[in-house]
């Protein structure tokens, strides 16, 4: 695990599903990028995208079993946050599908530092 989501890490929620969960999400994230900037196979790019929007639609499916612990307003707004993050990578993925050029990797750098401020955010809120 990386050291940013072990037990002493800045982003660490206490809940080891979720740090597991986050872990991955950066891994795939960081291969993702770098996919996108060597221009690496379409095909094996935009699966690759594909499958780390799942994982982040069901990764944001388990978090909000969380939410119990949140004031309803904060619940209301984290709930809009990951909306709004799984609707930004769906349309970065059909802008990669209709490109044939792979110039958009630094979009995606963007939208990883997105899920990472959202981390800080929201997501060390659930701290027990
Ligand atoms: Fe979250
Ligand atoms: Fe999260």
């Amino acid at each position: 695990m990386s050291e940013l989501f072990d037990v002493h890490g800045p982003f660490t929620t206490g809940h080891a599903d979720i740090d597991a969960e986050h872990d991955q999400l950066h891994f795939q994230a960081k291969r993702l990028a770098m996919m996108l900037a060597r221009g690496e196979d379409m095909v094996a790019t935009t699966a690759v995208l594909a499958n780390f929007i799942t994982l982040l639609e069901t990764h944001f499916k388990h978090e909000e079993m969380y939410f119990g612990v949140l004031e309803p307003h904060r619940a209301e707004a984290h709930r809009n946050e990951h909306k709004m993050l799984v609707l930004s990578l769906k349309l970065f993925a059909k802008s990669v599908k209709e490109r044939d050029d792979l110039e958009n990797w630094t979009d995606f750098v963007s939208l990883d530092d997105l899920l990472l401020k959202h981390a800080i955010l929201f997501d060390l809120e659930l701290r027990p």
